[in-house]
C-alpha cells in the first residue's frame, strides 16, 4: 500500500478563528445592535469547522473572485490550495439589508450568538454554474443553496456545542493536544462511512502495522441525520483496537455527492487536524465498483494526483482485507489468490437480514457491533407502523380501526394510538374547516403525529377521510423512513354510506346545509394503489378487521 504525495512532516497546527476573551464582550455587546443571521444546521456544521481552524486556509466565506477561483482550480487567488468554495447563503431579504463593511451576527438555531462576520461582499451566485462546477449536475439534482452570499472574514465568540458524544467531537486544538499527550507523531484517519465490522477492524490494524502510524477512526457523520446509532455502534467497535494506538473522532460534515473535491476537502480538513495520513477502503482490485467514498478508479487517480500539488497529508486508498474461508480468516487483498473466492455481504444483504430479522454470519462483525444495527434496524415484527385508513364519511372508517386497534391492544407489544379524524377534528385541528387547505393541512398534521409514533417503535391507527391524493402521499413519504405506512381503503360506495348516513350528514349536505362535503359536493380521490382496500358493504367489521390483520402477519409486522 504505497503511500501517495509527500511523506509528510505534520503541517502546522492552524490558527483558531476565536476572538480573545475581551473582544467577545465587545462582540456580544454590538451583536445587540447588528442584523443577523440564523445558522441552519448545515450552516452550523461549516462554521464549526472554520472557526475552529479546520478549514484554514479559509478564514471566512469567499467573495465572487474567490469563489471561481476555487471552483476553477481549487486555489485560492492568493495561492494556497482550497478544494472547497466554502460560502454563507442567506435569503434575499438579509442580502439585501447588508452593505461592505458592516458586521453580521451568526447565531445558531436557539439564538446564540456564534460568531460575526466583517461583511466584504454581498453577491449572487448562479446556481447552475455551481452545481456544474461542483456536481456535474443540473442545479435541481444539487445540494439546495440560496443564491445569496455574503463574503467576508469571521470572528468567533464560541464554538457551537455538542450536546451527544461530548467526548467524540473535537476541535483541532483538541485533537493535537489528544495527539501530543499519547506521544503521536503519525496518525492515520481511516474514513468510514459506516461501522466498524470484522474487515474495517482488520484494515485499521493493517495500516497501523504498515504505515508505522497510529490510528484515527475517523467517521464523518451529518448532524442533520440519525447519526447516533453509527457513533454508538463505533464506540462498541473501539475496544478492539489496540488502546495505545487507536483513537475515535467524529468529523460532521454535511452529506454530500461523493467528488473528487470532496475527498480533497475532507484530507484538507484531516491535515488540519493533525493528521498525516488518510485512508479510506477502496474498491477491490478488479478495479470493480466504486470506493467507501462513491468514487472510481480514475476519480481516485486524479484525487491522488491533486493531493500530492497541494496537500501535506498522505492519501492512501487501500482494499479491506477479504474473508477467505480456506485460509480460516482475512487475508490482505493483495495476497488473495487469483482463483480464490472471498465470501462477501454487502450492505443491501446486511439490511435486507437486518430487517428479516436473519442471522449476519459470524466472520462478517462483532456482537456489541450488531447488537447496535439490530436496535437501530430492527426487523419489521420490531418496527413501528402506520395503519392510514381512507374513505368517504360513512365508509366504516372509525368502525374498522377502533375493531383493529382493540385486536392490537389484545395482541400487546406496541403502544396503539388511534386518531381517528372525528377526534382529531375536535382537538388538534378544531380550528381547521373543510377547504382543500385546511383538509391537507388537518393530514399533514395527523400525519406528522403519526410520523413521531412510528418513529419511536409505536402503532398508529389514522382514520381521517383524507380526499387528495397529493397529500397522503406526502405522508406516505413522512412516515416510511420510520417504519410501515399502510394504506387502507375503506371503499364502501357512496349510496351505502349515504343510506346508512350515521350521522344524517348527508342528508344535510344535500338539502345544502352543509357546504363542501365530501362525495357530494366536494371531491374524493380513491387511492390506485393501496396495500389494502375494503368494502364494508360486503365484509363484516370483523372481516374487515381481519382482513387488515392477515395483512400485518403476511408482510411480518407481526410475528
Ligand atoms: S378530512 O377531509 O380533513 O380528512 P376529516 O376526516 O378530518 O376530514 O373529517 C371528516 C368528518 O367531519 C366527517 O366524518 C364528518 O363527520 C365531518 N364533516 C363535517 N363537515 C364535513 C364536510 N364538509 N365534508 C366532510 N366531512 C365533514
Amino acid at each position: 500500500m504505497p503511500p501517495s504525495g509527500p511523506r509528510s512532516p505534520r503541517a502546522d497546527p492552524p490558527r483558531p478563528l476565536l476572538a480573545d476573551p475581551e473582544q467577545v464582550a465587545t462582540l456580544k455587546a454590538r451583536a445587540l445592535e447588528l442584523p443577523s443571521w440564523d445558522l441552519d444546521p448545515r450552516q452550523q456544521m461549516e462554521l464549526e469547522l472554520l472557526l475552529g481552524g479546520a478549514a484554514a486556509p479559509l478564514r471566512g466565506y469567499l467573495g465572487r473572485e474567490a469563489h471561481a477561483a476555487v471552483l476553477a482550480g481549487m486555489r485560492l487567488p492568493e495561492g494556497p490550495f482550497c478544494p472547497w468554495p466554502l460560502t454563507l447563503d442567506v435569503d434575499e431579504a438579509t442580502a439585501a439589508a447588508l452593505r461592505p463593511g458592516g458586521l453580521l451576527g451568526l447565531r445558531d438555531l436557539e439564538g446564540v450568538l456564534l460568531a460575526v462576520l466583517r461583511v466584504e461582499e454581498i453577491w449572487e451566485a448562479d446556481p447552475e454554474d455551481e452545481a456544474r462546477a461542483l456536481y456535474g449536475v443540473r442545479a435541481a439534482q444539487a445540494p439546495r443553496l440560496l443564491p445569496w452570499r455574503v463574503a467576508g472574514a469571521v470572528e468567533g465568540v464560541e464554538l457551537p456545542g455538542h450536546h451527544a458524544f461530548a467526548a467524540l467531537w473535537h476541535s483541532p486544538a483538541e485533537l493535537r493536544a489528544l495527539f501530543a499527550k499519547r506521544g503521536w507523531d503519525r496518525v492515520v484517519a481511516l474514513h468510514l462511512p459506516g461501522p466498524v465490522h470484522a474487515a474495517q477492524h482488520r484494515l485499521g490494524m493493517e495500516l497501523v502495522r504498515e504505515l508505522g502510524a497510529n490510528l484515527l477512526l475517523h467517521p464523518v457523520v451529518d448532524e442533520r441525520e440519525d447519526y447516533y446509532w453509527l457513533a454508538r455502534a463505533l464506540r462498541a467497535a473501539l475496544p478492539r483496537f489496540p488502546e495505545p494506538s487507536t483513537a475515535l473522532s467524529l468529523l460532521g460534515l454535511p452529506r454530500r455527492p461523493a467528488t473528487v473535491r470532496e475527498v480533497l476537502w475532507q484530507a484538507l480538513l484531516r491535515q488540519n487536524l493533525g493528521c498525516s495520513h488518510m485512508a479510506w477502503e477502496s474498491g477491490v482490485r478488479e478495479g470493480a465498483g466504486p470506493d467507501a467514498y462513491g468514487l472510481e478508479a480514475d476519480e481516485v487517480a486524479e484525487a491522488l494526483a491533486r493531493a500530492a500539488e497541494g496537500l501535506r497529508i498522505a492519501l492512501v486508498p487501500v482494499p479491506a482485507p477479504a474473508y477467505l474461508e480456506e485460509a480460516g480468516g482475512f487475508v490482505p487483498w493483495r495476497e488473495v489468490p487469483a482463483t480464490a473466492r472471498p465470501r462477501r455481504l454487502d450492505e443491501p444483504e446486511l439490511m435486507a437480514r437486518l430487517r428479516e430479522g436473519r442471522e449476519v454470519p459470524a466472520w462478517f462483525s462483532f456482537p456489541e457491533v450488531m447488537a447496535e444495527l439490530r436496535q437501530r434496524f430492527p426487523p419489521r415484527s420490531r418496527q413501528g407502523f402506520t395503519l392510514f385508513f381512507t374513505g368517504l364519511s360513512g365508509a366504516g372508517k372509525s368502525t374498522v380501526a377502533k375493531a383493529v386497534m382493540a385486536k392490537l391492544l389484545e395482541l400487546g407489544g406496541r403502544p396503539v394510538t388511534l386518531l381517528d379524524g372525528d377526534v382529531v377534528r375536535k382537538h388538534l385541528s378544531s380550528e381547521l374547516g373543510f377547504s382543500r387547505e385546511h383538509r391537507n393541512l388537518n393530514i399533514r398534521r395527523i400525519g406528522f403525529v403519526a410520523s413521531q409514533i412510528t418513529k419511536n417503535g409505536g402503532v398508529a391507527i389514522c382514520a381521517p377521510i383524507a380526499p387528495y391524493a397529493a397529500v397522503r402521499q406526502e405522508v406516505r413519504e413522512m412516515i416510511s423512513p420510520y417504519g410501515g405506512f399502510i394504506e387502507i381503503h375503506v371503499a364502501t360506495p357512496l349510496e351505502v354510506c349515504e343510506r346508512r348516513d350515521r350521522k344524517g350528514l348527508y342528508a344535510k349536505a344535500r338539502a345544502g346545509l352543509i357546504r363542501e362535503f365530501t362525495g357530494i359536493s366536494d371531491p374524493y380521490e380513491p387511492p390506485e394503489d393501496p396495500e389494502l382496500r375494503l368494502d364494508t358493504s360486503e365484509l363484516s367489521v370483523e372481516e374487515a378487521a381481519q382482513r387488515v390483520f392477515l395483512y400485518l402477519e403476511r408482510e411480518g409486522y407481526i410475528a
